[in-house]
C-alpha cells in the first residue's frame, strides 16, 4: 500500500478524478485528494473525501506529509504552468513544491491550449525535471473540438500509478531515441523513391517507452499515423536527415530503437524542379545511402543498448538477422517477415522474433502496441544488465 496524493484542478474532467480516487482506494492505497479552488467550481471536496474515506480536516497540512506519489489529474494548463514555474499558491501547487516523491501529471485541456508553445515549453521543463506524463490523449473535447487534449482515462492512470509505485517504469529518467516511418528520397521536386512503412511500429515503441517513464525523442520519417503527444518529435524525411539526427541524438541516449525503414538507395541526382512529362524513358541512377546502424556502431556506445529491426522475406530471414546483429554491433534485433500480407508493413498487427546475443524469443501475432511492450521488456532487461 502506498500513500498517494491526488491533485485535482479546474476542468470538466475533474469529475473523472473521482473515479481515479475510487480505483486507487480499491487497489488498497491511502489516498489524499487535494483540490484547487478552480477544481471546486466543478466538483465538491466532500465527494473526494467520501471516496477517499478520509475525515474532513483530518490533515491540516497535507502538502507537508510524506507521500510516495503525487498525481495531478486533470492537470490544467494553468497548473502545469505553475508547476513549471514553482509557484505555490494553492494546496495542489504547494504540495507539488514540497513533494519529494514521484509525480505523475495528466494534462487535460483544449487542444489549442496544449499545442501552444508556452504549454509545450512548460511540459518540457517538467519532463526534464523527472515529472511523468500520462496523455493528453487524442479525441473529442467537452467543447466538441477534436485533437490532443483529453485526459487519460482513470483506468490508464491507475495502471501508470501502479507501474510507478512498483518501480516498474524502469525507463524512468532514461533517454530513449526511436526512429519511425519510411524515408523518401527525392527524384525531383515532387517525386520520390519511398517504401511502405507507416511508422506504426516505431510510434507504438515511442508511446510505450514514454509510458514507462523514458524521455523519448522520436525521429519521424513521413509518419502515416499520429505521433504520441508526450515525446520530442524531430522530422527526418530523408535517409540523410535520419542519419544526421540519429548520430546527433544517440550519444545522449541510453536506448536506441531503430524502427524506421531507411532507404538503402537514393537517386544519385535529384532535380530541383519537376521533370516534365515528355514520353521519353527516365533512367535513374541509384546510389547507396549511409548505413545508419553501421555508422552508429562506430560511435562509442558507453553502455547504450541498440535495437535494430529487420524486415525479411521468406525462409533464412532469422539467419540473415543474426548476421546483422553481429555485423552492426546490435544488442537486439527484431525480425519480421514482410512477405506476409496479414502482419508487418501497413498493418496494425505484427508477429516478430526477438534475437539477442544470449537468447531468442518469438512473439506471437498481436497488435503493434503489445509487440512494442515485448520489445521494451527485452530492451529494458538488457539495459538493466548493462547499467545496473
Ligand atoms: C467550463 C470550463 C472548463 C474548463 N476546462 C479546462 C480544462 O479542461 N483545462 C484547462 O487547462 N483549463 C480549463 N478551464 C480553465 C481553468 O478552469 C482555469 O484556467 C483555472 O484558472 C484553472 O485553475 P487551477 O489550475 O488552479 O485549477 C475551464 C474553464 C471552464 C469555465
Amino acid at each position: 500500500m502506498a500513500r498517494v496524493l491526488v491533485g485535482v484542478t479546474g476542468g470538466i474532467a475533474a469529475y473523472k478524478a473521482c473515479e481515479l480516487v475510487r480505483l486507487l482506494v480499491r487497489a488498497g492505497h491511502e489516498v489524499v485528494p487535494l483540490l484547487t479552488p478552480g477544481a471546486e467550481r466543478f466538483v465538491a471536496a466532500e465527494t473526494f473525501r467520501a471516496l477517499a474515506r478520509s475525515r474532513a480536516g483530518a490533515e491540516p497540512f497535507p502538502h507537508l506529509e510524506r507521500a510516495d506519489l503525487l498525481v495531478v489529474a486533470p492537470c490544467s494548463a494553468n497548473t502545469l504552468a505553475k508547476l513549471a514555474a514553482g509557484l505555490a499558491d494553492n494546496l495542489v501547487t504547494e504540495t507539488a513544491l514540497a513533494h519529494a516523491g514521484l509525480t505523475l501529471v495528466a494534462p487535460t485541456m483544449n487542444p489549442r491550449m496544449w499545442a501552444h508553445p508556452a504549454t509545450q515549453a512548460n511540459a518540457r521543463v517538467l519532463r526534464e525535471r523527472g515529472v511523468e506524463f500520462a496523455g493528453p490523449e487524442e479525441g473529442d473535447t467537452a467543447e466538441g473540438e477534436r485533437g490532443v487534449g483529453r485526459m487519460a482515462e482513470p483506468e490508464e492512470l491507475l495502471r501508470r500509478c501502479a507501474l510507478l509505485l512498483e518501480g516498474r517504469t524502469r525507463l524512468s529518467g532514461r533517454r530513449v531515441l526511436v526512429t519511425a516511418g519510411g524515408t523518401r528520397e527525392p527524384l525531383d521536386a515532387v517525386r520520390f523513391v519511398g517504401n511502405r512503412s507507416s511508422g506504426r511500429m516505431g510510434v507504438a515503441l515511442a508511446a510505450e517507452a514514454a509510458r514507462r517513464g523514458g524521455r523519448v525523442t522520436l525521429l519521424a520519417a513521413n509518419l502515416q499515423v499520429p505521433a504520441p503527444a508526450d515525446v520530442e518529435l524531430v522530422e527526418t524525411p530523408t535517409a540523410a536527415d535520419l542519419e544526421r539526427e540519429t548520430l546527433a541524438h544517440a550519444p545522449a541516449a541510453d536506448l536506441v530503437l531503430m524502427a524506421a525503414a531507411v532507404a538503402d538507395y537514393r537517386p544519385a541526382h535529384a532535380r530541383s524542379d519537376k521533370r516534365p512529362k515528355d514520353g521519353a524513358a527516365w533512367t535513374v541512377e541509384l546510389e547507396p545511402t549511409t548505413d545508419v546502424l553501421r555508422a552508429l556502431a562506430e560511435q562509442p556506445a558507453d553502455g547504450r543498448v541498440t535495437v535494430g529491426f529487420a524486415a525479411e522475406t521468406g525462409p533464412g530471414g532469422a539467419a540473415r538477422a543474426r548476421e546483422k546483429l553481429e555485423q552492426k554491433a546490435l544488442d537486439l534485433i527484431v525480425v519480421n517477415d514482410v512477405s506476409r500480407a496479414d502482419v508487418g508493413f501497413d498493418s496494425p498487427e505484427n508477429e516478430v522474433v526477438l534475437i539477442g546475443r544470449d537468447r531468442e524469443r518469438a512473439v506471437a501475432r498481436a497488435p503493434k502496441e503489445q509487440i512494442a511492450a515485448a520489445v521494451l521488456d527485452e530492451a529494458v532487461r538488457l539495459l538493466e544488465e548493462r547499467r545496473g
